[in-house]
């Protein structure tokens, strides 16, 4: 997967464009929620694939705190259908962008390790609504 992932530039704005427009066009919701004017600000997309792709790291060099991200989530206005919403529309910008290096194998991996993530953020929203 970091292989997959080492292909491609998470800075380039164009990289989920396509992917996005189609997002936007099915769920229409998601347009008030993510930021992605054209040429202004995007999705940090490179931080998020970050995140995912350190979560592959040995255990005992995660420094991260994904339920904690989660919270932060709740302020950005994501809900948990979102997160398999967005998860589905960045695979598919994934598989556009490395066409015949895209395997099927390469397809669960990553779907699996955005289920995970999205999972363990979610644990520390819901937890934060519980305390109101
Ligand atoms: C797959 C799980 C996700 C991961 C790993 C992730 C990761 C991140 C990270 C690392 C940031 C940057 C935070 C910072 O500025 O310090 C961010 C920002 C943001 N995320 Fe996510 N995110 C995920 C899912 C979502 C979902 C489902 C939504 C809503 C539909 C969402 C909406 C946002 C928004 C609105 C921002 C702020 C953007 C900005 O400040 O420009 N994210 N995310």
């Amino acid at each position: 997967m970091k292989a997959s992932a080492a292909r491609l530039d998470f800075e380039d704005p164009s990289l989920f464009r396509d992917a996005f427009a189609r997002l936007f066009a099915v769920h229409p919701e998601l347009d008030q929620v993510l930021p992605n004017s054209e040429g202004g600000q995007q999705l940090k997309y490179a931080a998020m694939m970050e995140v995912i792709l350190s979560t592959l790291d040995p255990p005992e060099e995660q420094e991260l705190e994904l339920p904690g991200l989660g919270q932060m989530h709740v302020l950005f206005g994501a809900e948990p259908d979102y997160y398999t919403w967005l998860s589905e529309a960045v695979i598919a910008g994934l598989a556009a962008k490395l066409g015949d290096h895209w395997t099927p194998e390469l397809a669960a991996d990553w779907a699996e390790l955005f289920s995970k993530v999205s999972a363990q953020m979610m644990t520390g929203a819901a937890a934060l609504e519980d305390q109101f």
